[in-house]
This record gives structure tokens, sequence and C-alpha cells, in this order.
């Protein structure tokens, strides 16, 4: 579908390709009035009464920075009906605390414990599933699968409820799609999940799950509904994000076979497979904030309340920051993407999704070989709020 807005000459395709358009929008009017969400499945209460958007780098990276001008309290009104009052809409005093209370279980220190004792092990058994079958949907098999399975892991919840934990995290981040199945999900999460806090409040366990029951605020433990509300939170920022831009780095390298077989010879080029990824097809391209008084951006006055997307997929693509932007190159000099946000907000998961994301892929090269995607017209990136391909077609010979 393509929307045309204010007869602009350039259309925003709001499935395929939106980068000319938000090439389009950086070089002319980089803070415009006007969106590139689309409402069509959202109820009208919803829908925001004004919008703004912030296409190019410095603006975005700005905006981020600016958590008292820029605030993330409209979560309250979208998400938050879904899955609580989490950390993504606080802010101040109260967001420093209870982040601070999650932040250690996903420092990049509690990660290398957790690297080959948990993450290796995930993705070796995953990619062994499928070894010697010749074929497979990697979105299927492979990129839902192991951010959910380490998510799972992660969490402390016994192997036997993995099948119950794919169902409900798939229904709840499919609920633009399915909004009923997505609010049955969430309160079937809001059982699943006190049960399980109840169990570890009676015999305590070192893992997600256990930290959050011990954590203490100012000497008071968090509240059950506190602690679940964050669990619920890590589907849609943990696991849609990663399995997205998974789907989307396996995508750009069965279409530049060259750096494929790059990264297959040299596995110290998969950090850089995986920024660069990051960076060209983000899989959150728009990030949305409230302003909560008058500011003025590029010139341009953007008034209190209203809706700002912070456009990330676009900020990724500036031309004054990356020479040929709209290359994937994985070899291009490194300068910090925006794809994990920033300021107080920024991705509480990013090492985690680094990590595991590494895993996966030196699992899969390990232990397949001629890796190319099936002959198939219909399979590329897609989608404009989430992008990622819906499926990856694959034929591949076991590694010998
Ligand atoms: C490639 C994968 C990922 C991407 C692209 C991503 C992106 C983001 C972005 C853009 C934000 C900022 C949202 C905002 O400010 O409104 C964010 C926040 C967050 N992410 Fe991630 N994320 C990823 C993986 C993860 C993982 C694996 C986890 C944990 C399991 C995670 C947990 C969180 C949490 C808890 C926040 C909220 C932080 C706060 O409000 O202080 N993310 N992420």
């Amino acid at each position: 579908m393509t929307i045309s807005t204010d007869n602009e000459p350039v259309a925003l395709d709001m499935s395929g390709d939106p980068y000319p358009f938000f090439e389009y929008k950086r070089k002319t009017e980089p803070v415009w009035r006007g969106t590139i969400m689309d409402h069509s499945m959202a109820p009208p209460e919803m829908v925001p009464d004004e919008e703004w958007t912030l296409f190019d780098y410095d603006s975005v990276f700005a905006a981020f920075r600016n958590d008292e001008v820029f605030g993330s309290h409209g979560y309250d009104q979208t998400i938050g009906l879904v899955i609580g009052p989490t950390i993504l809409a606080m802010h101040g005093k109260q967001h420093h605390d209870h982040r601070s209370l999650v932040a250690k279980a996903f420092r990049a220190s509690a990660l290398e414990r957790w690297e080959p004792s948990v993450i290796d092990p995930i993705c070796d058994a995953l990619v062994d599933e499928i070894r010697d079958a010749g074929q497979a949907d990697l979105v299927k098999a492979v990129t839902f699968e192991f951010p959910t399975r380490v998510t799972a892991a992660l969490l402390g919840l016994p192997s036997d409820d993995l099948e119950l934990f794919r169902r409900l995290s798939f229904d709840l981040i499919s609920i633009s799609v399915d909004i009923e199945a997505g609010l049955r999900a969430s309160v079937e999460l809001h059982d699943y999940f006190l049960e399980q806090v109840e169990q570890r409040r009676r015999t305590m366990t070192d893992d997600i799950i256990g930290d959050l029951v011990a954590a203490e605020i100012d000497g008071e433990k968090l509240t059950d509904d506190a602690i679940i509300s964050f669990l619920r939170l890590l589907l849609p920022a943990g696991l849609e994000t990663t399995y997205r831009s998974s789907g989307n780095l396996l995508y750009l390298l069965l279409t530049h076979p060259d750096q494929l077989r790059a990264v297959q010879q040299d596995r110290g080029l998969i950090p850089a497979a995986i920024e660069e990824a990051l960076r060209y097809e983000t899989p959150l391209v728009s990030v949305p904030r409230t302003t909560t008084r008058d500011v003025v951006m590029h010139g341009t006055t953007i008034p209190a309340g209203a809706q700002v997307n912070l456009c990330t997929g676009s900020a990724n693509r500036d031309e004054t920051r990356w020479a040929e932007p709209n290359t994937f190159d994985i070899h291009r000099p490194r300068h910090a993407h925006i794809a994990f946000a920033g300021g107080i907000h920024m991705c509480l998961g990013m090492h985690l999704a680094r990590v595991e994301t590494r895993a996966m892929l030196t699992s899969l090269f390990d232990r397949v070989t001629d890796l190319e995607l099936a002959a198939d017209d219909d399979v590329g990136i897609v989608g404009l709020t989430f992008r990622s391909p819906n499926k990856l077609p694959v034929t591949f010979r076991p590694a010998s």
C-alpha cells in the first residue's frame, strides 16, 4: 500500500520500501507535521490528534537525549493498556530506580556467564533440528525460535512450558493484527507469570524472575504487578525485535553472497554484520514520544502535547553521517547507529540481542554449508513500524 501525503512528489510506501520517502523528507523537511504510522487497525481513541515526525539523525538523537521535553508517558495509553505500567513510560527517579533493578541481569558481564551455559547450547540444538533437512524457512525454524527459547531459559521457565510460552508470546506481539488474541494472551501471561513469581517466593531460583522477586527499591519489594508488567514487556521489547533484526540480517547476507562468504570465512566479521544490518534495516523504524512543552527544531515549532515519531529507520540512513547510506556494506567505517535508541530509555537488552544473534549465526555457519535463498519471488523485508521478512525459505547441506 502506498500513501500519498499532502500531494508530496514522493509517496510513502507503507509496506515495501519507505526509504525514498525518508530521504526526500530528510532533505526537504526533516521536522514534519505528519505521520509515518499506519493507524488503519488502531481504535480511534488510540490515534493521536496531532503527529509530527523527525527524520534526520541529529534531530532524532537530540530528542532521545531530551527526555524532559520528549516524554515517553504516551506508552501508558498504548502498549501500557495491554502489558501494564513499565519502565518504558517512566521518567526521573522512578525510571532510574526500576531500571537499575533489572539492569544487572542484562549487563555485558552477566551475559558472559549465560553465553556458554545457556545461549550457545540453545542455538546449537536449534540448528541441529534442521541440519539434515536440506531446506527450511529460517523465520519459522530459527529467527523466531532462538529468542523465544533464550528468553524462556533466562527467565527460568520450565522446559515443559516452552510451547505455552511460545504461543502466548506470539499472540501478544501479534496484537496489532488480532486484538482479541493479544488481549487474551496478556491475561493468560499475567496468570502464568504470577504462578512463577509465587513459586519463587516459596523457593528462590537463580534466574531473572528470581532476581525481580528478590529486588527492593528503598527497602520495598516490587509488587507482583510491577514484576509481571516488566516480564510482559520483554516479549515485544526483547523477543520481537530480536527475531525481526536477525531475519533482516540473514536476508541481507543471503542477498549479498560476497558478504555472506566473507562472514562465513571470518567469524570476526559477525559483530560488524550485525551492526550494519541494524543500521541498514532498523527493525523498529519509529519510536513515539509526546512533547511536554513547545519545542523548536530546525526553526520549526512543535507544540506541547503532540506525538512525535522519532524515525530511527530514517536517521540510520542519514547521508550526512554515512557515505552511500543506501548500500549494505559490512566493511564500512563504523559510526554508532540509533537502532537501540538513546538517552535514558536506550535499549536495556542490546548486549543480549548482540550475543544471542552472534550465537545463532555461529551455530548456523558451523552446522550448514551452501546456504542459499530458495527460488521464491515473494521474499523480502516488509512493514513500516516493524520491518522484517515474513519468511526466509533456504536450501543448504549439512557441514561435514
Ligand atoms: C535487535 C534487537 C533490539 C532492538 C532493535 C531494540 C530496540 C529498542 C529500542 C529502540 C528501545 C527504546 C524504546 C523507547 O525509548 O521508547 C528499547 C528499549 C528497551 N529494550 Fe530493546 N531492542 C532489542 C532487543 C532487546 C532485548 C533482547 C531486550 C531484553 C530481553 C530488550 C529490552 C528492552 C527494554 C526493557 C527496554 C526499555 C528500556 C527503558 O525504558 O529504560 N530489548 N529497545
